[in-house]
C-alpha cells in the first residue's frame, strides 16, 4: 500500500497546518480536493480544537490532520522577562499602546491529544519535538497515524526510532516556525531530504519551498513519499490570514524574507518587516514567553492595519504565491 493509499488522499500533498492561519474552510477545502487537510491546532485550546474538528467535518467526510505543538520546558527567568518585556517599548509607542498586559500562555497539549482520540481523527502531526511514550502509545492504540517534523537527519532518525510512523522533511526554505528541538542546524530541502530518505524507513513527507508543480516532482524523485505545502496556500481565499499579510505576500520580491526569533523566541521565517529591525539586537524571552509577550501588539498592529508590526510568516518562495481558492491552487501542483 502506497503511502497516500494509507493517508487516504488521492495526490501526494498535505496542506500544511498553519497555526493562525487554517481555518475549518480551508482544511475542509483542502481535504476536499483530493490532498491532507491540517488544522494548525498548536495555538487553540483543547475546547477549541474539538469545535475546530467538529466545523471541519462539517463541510467534508475526507481525512484530515490535527497539528499540535509539543510542550516546552523553557526556564521563566523574571529578570529576562522583564527585559524582554521592556525591550518592546519602542514598538507599543509606535502602536499607541498605552501598556498592555501579557498573560503566559498554558498548553493543553494532553487535552488537545484527548480530543483527537474522542473524535476520531485520523491522522495527528507534530511540531517542536517528539511526544513522550506514553502519548506516542495512547494515540496509536487508538489508531492514528503519527507524522513527526525534522530540520535535521538527527532528529529524523530520533522520530523514527520512537515509533512515529512518517516524518516531515522541513527544509530552511519553510514559511513559519522551524520545528527544531535537536540544536539549530539550518539545512536546505535539498541537502535534508535525500539524507533522511537515507536514513531511515519511514515514509518522508518534504517541506520547504515547494511552489509549483515542478519543484513537487522533483521532491518525489528525490525519495519523498509527499510533500507539505504552505506558503503557496498563505493567500487562497479560504486562508485565515489578515487581509493585509495576504497583500503583503502576494506582492513579496524574491530574497524578502529572513529568519527570526524576535516574534516568539523561536526561529521562524517570515516577510521581513520594520519590528524585525527594530528588535533585532533586542534582548527577548525563550519560546513560548516571548510569542505571549509579543502577541497583543501583533494583534493590535493587525486592528491597525500596520503589517510592519505583524508576523508574516512564509517561506523563501513567497515572490510565487498567488491568490484563489485553495482548489485552484492545488490544482496547479496535480
Ligand atoms: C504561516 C505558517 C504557519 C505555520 N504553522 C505551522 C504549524 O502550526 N505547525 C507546523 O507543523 N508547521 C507550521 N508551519 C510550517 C509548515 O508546516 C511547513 O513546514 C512549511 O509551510 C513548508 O514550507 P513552505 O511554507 O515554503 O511551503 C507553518 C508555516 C507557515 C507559512
Amino acid at each position: 500500500m502506497t503511502f497516500i493509499n494509507v493517508l487516504g488522499i488521492q495526490h501526494p500533498i498535505i496542506q500544511a497546518p498553519m497555526a493562525g492561519v487554517t481555518t475549518p474552510e480551508f482544511v475542509a477545502a483542502s481535504s476536499n480536493a483530493g490532498v491532507l487537510g491540517s488544522i494548525g491546532a498548536g495555538y487553540l485550546s483543547a475546547a477549541a480544537t474539538r469545535d475546530f474538528i467538529h466545523e471541519v467535518k462539517k463541510l467534508t467526510d475526507k481525512p484530515f490532520a490535527v497539528n499540535l505543538f509539543v510542550p516546552e520546558n523553557a526556564e521563566l527567568d523574571q529578570g529576562q522577562l522583564r527585559k524582554a518585556y521592556m525591550a518592546l517599548q519602542p514598538v507599543r509607542e509606535r502602536l499607541g499602546m498605552p501598556f498592555w498586559k501579557a498573560p503566559l500562555s498554558e498548553s493543553d497539549f494532553d487535552k488537545q491529544v484527548d480530543v483527537i482520540i474522542e473524535e476520531g481523527v485520523p491522522i495527528c502531526s507534530f511540531t517542536f519535538g517528539i511526544p513522550n511514550q506514553e502519548t506516542i502509545q495512547k494515540l496509536k492504540d487508538a489508531g492514528i497515524l503519527l507524522i513527526g517534523t525534522a530540520t535535521t537527519k538527527e532528529e529524523a532518525i530520533a522520530v523514527e526510532v520512537d515509533g512515529v510512523d512518517a516524518v516531515v522533511a522541513q527544509g530552511s526554505e519553510a514559511g513559519g516556525h522551524r520545528g527544531s528541538f535537536i540544536g539549530e542546524q539550518l539545512v536546505s530541502l535539498g541537502e535534508l531530504l535525500p539524507s533522511i530518505v537515507e536514513a531511515i524507513n519511514i515514509p518522508v513527507i518534504a517541506a520547504g519551498g515547494i511552489a509549483n508543480k515542478e519543484h513537487l516532482d522533483q521532491q518525489l524523485l528525490r525519495g519523498a513519499q509527499a510533500v507539505q505545502i504552505g506558503t503557496a496556500l498563505l493567500a487562497a481565499e479560504e486562508s485565515g490570514a489578515h487581509p493585509l499579510y495576504k497583500q503583503a505576500v502576494i506582492e513579496a520580491a524574491e530574497n524578502s524574507t529572513v529568519l527570526t526569533k524576535v516574534f516568539s523566541g523561536k526561529s521562524a521565517r517570515g516577510i521581513r518587516n520594520s519590528f524585525m529591525d527594530m528588535m533585532a539586537d533586542a534582548p527577548i524571552a525563550p519560546y513560548p514567553y516571548q510569542n505571549d509577550l509579543t502577541k497583543k501588539i501583533r494583534s493590535e498592529a493587525a486592528r491597525l492595519g500596520k503589517p510592519e508590526f505583524m508576523s508574516l510568516w512564509a517561506g523563501e518562495s513567497v515572490h510565487e504565491t498567488k491568490g484563489g481558492t485553495v482548489k485552484e491552487i492545488i490544482g496547479k501542483f496535480i
